[in-house]
């Protein structure tokens, strides 16, 4: 794994493998931005010319590799582009994307400096958690020696105070996002709810977390028929996975609950297999939130937690549930299952009406929900939709400040309607397509009992991408809404 620390020497003469420098996008060419003095000296004054030779521009997330021949003690210059230079402050997200697409180049060497502009301990903090989150790699499963190993070290110049407490957080971050993404880019042959489970007991018991997995027998007593039936086809039974953080000055307690489908099929409504292949990733709520406590509990955050992971495989099998049966919910409400495809909301609901006896503060949950979140608002950004707008409004201002994009999605009353059944108190789909992302949310906010505050986060797209890497986001998993969690964790502690 890929460490960082401070450089507050000079970064132009320092021996690494690497040396990173931000350049902006001017009429008359690239220019460097703040954080390598001295380097366009060492070449001789001609630096801009190179770049511009070799079509360099300066324009987001562009690079080129300039070789160094002995001018610098290290071997090649990464340009990276930054874009038109800010009016006033840098934007952190434009310095994670730097340093990540940056960070993204240096699989298999051994160190780089990344000598951007980090004036501001926060600026400090962007570029390490972009270079961090950029130099992930998920090599477990190759054999044939190609995989390179990501970057070991990479150095953070900036002599801003409050620097070295800012590269610790973002180790901390980057760390958790990273765990988020291995489990999502881990292939369901490897990972199924016990197994989960056992994940979440072992790593959360050494980060300090209470841990209670309720397994399917416990699951059934208790009345969970959503996981319950979700669960039910699969010979790899259903977990429900309770994560617990408490802090003596706490004041305030939020509660995270995540849907866990570490395969979804689509279990008797069967899914065609060009939307199959990557339903591996159906549990990267559940993975989201479990990062999210791990890093709450790392950082000692002044603030009370509770995490659920709503773990189930849905397949399609002797024993699996029918389209028109009918679910007892924790809650108390009987569901119609009318395509056992919408399973996302069934396992959610019984975490959302456990996790309301927590008397939690607010309820957040997180979830691959609906192929719709992504015909809405297409790959990376997610939909939130609330009981209460001012909260809403809070998880997209919180999201956008860590560089995750969301917006904000209303719930209809109209939609409530389609959700009627003839023989249960709701079914769990609407019969026509349009505003299923929202429909989805009306759904769920139905088992959000009276009184408690409650958001949901539809990162259909956002928690996986097909496409090619940007930024500091690899291919596969991307750990996304794990860093927005935290920030709500943040803004709820010590007040
Ligand atoms: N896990 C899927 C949603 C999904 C689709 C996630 C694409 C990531 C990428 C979910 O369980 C699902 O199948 N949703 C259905 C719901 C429908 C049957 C109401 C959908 O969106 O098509
Ligand atoms: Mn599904
Ligand atoms: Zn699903």
């Amino acid at each position: 794994m890929t460490t960082v620390r401070l450089n507050a020497s000079q970064s132009v003469s320092i021996e690494t493998d690497a040396l990173i420098v931000g350049f902006h996008a001017t009429p008359e060419g690239p220019r460097t931005a703040p954080g390598a003095d001295g380097l366009d000296q060492a070449f001789d004054g001609r630096l801009a010319e190179i770049l511009t030779t070799v079509g360099f521009a300066g324009k987001a997330e562009e690079i080129a590799k300039i070789p160094t021949f002995g001018a610098l003690p290290a071997p090649v210059v990464i340009a990276v582009g930054l874009g038109a230079a800010p009016d006033g402050d840098y934007d952190l997200e434009t310095l994670r994307r730097a340093a990540g697409a940056a960070a993204r180049t240096l699989a298999g060497t051994a160190s780089a400096v990344l000598a951007l502009p980090a004036a501001t301990a926060e600026q400090a903090e962007a570029v390490a958690i972009g270079g961090l989150l950029g130099a992930y790699t998920f090599t477990k499963y190759r054999t044939n020696g190609d995989a390179k190993a990501p970057v070991g070290e990479l150095a953070v110049s900036s002599t801003a105070a409050g620097a070295e407490e800012a590269l610790r957080h973002a180790t901390t971050l980057a760390g958790v996002v990273g765990l988020v993404r291995d489990l999502v880019n881990t292939p369901p042959s490897d990972l199924w709810p016990g197994k989960f489970a056992e994940i979440a007991q072992e790593v959360g018991a050494e980060a300090g977390l209470t841990v209670d997995v309720l397994d399917d027998e416990e699951l059934r007593k208790n009345g969970y028929g959503g996981i319950v039936g979700v669960g039910q086809g699969s010979i790899r039974p259903p977990r429900l996975v309770r994560l617990g953080y408490t802090h003596p000055e706490a004041t305030q307690t939020v509660a995270f609950v995540g849907k866990g489908i570490t395969f979804d099929s689509g279990g008797l409504s069967l899914k065609p297999a060009a939307s199959m292949d990557w339903m591996k990733s159906d549990m990267g709520g559940a993975a989201a939130v479990f990062g999210a406590l791990l890093a709450v509990s790392r950082l000692g955050l002044p603030v009370n937690a509770v995490g659920y992971l709503c773990l189930a495989e849905n397949m399609p099998s002797g024993s699996a549930q029918r389209p028109s049966d009918v679910l007892h919910t924790y809650s108390g409400k009987t569901v119609e299952v009318l395509d056992t495809d919408a399973e996302g909301r069934l396992v959610l609901i019984d975490g959302i009406a456990r996790a309301a006896e927590d008397s939690p503060d607010l309820i957040v949950d997180v979830a691959t929900l609906t192929g719709a979140q992504i015909v809405a608002l297409g790959w990376r950004t997610a939909g939130v939709m609330s009981n209460d707008d001012a909260l809403r409004e809070e998880v997209v201002e919180i999201a956008g400040g860590q560089g995750e994009s969301a917006w904000g999605m209303p719930l209809p009353e109209e939609l409530r309607k389609g959700l009627d059944s003839p023989v249960a108190d709701i079914a769990n789909l609407q019969p026509e397509r349009w505003g299923s992302m929202l429909a989805a949310g009306i759904f769920l906010r139905e088992f959000v009992p009276d009184g408690i505050r409650w958001a949901h986060v539809d990162m259909a797209g956002p928690a996986f991408n097909k496409g090619e890497p940007h930024g500091y986001t690899p291919k596969g998993g991307t750990g996304a809404i794990t860093r927005t969690l935290i920030g709500i964790a943040e803004r709820y502690a010590g007040n």
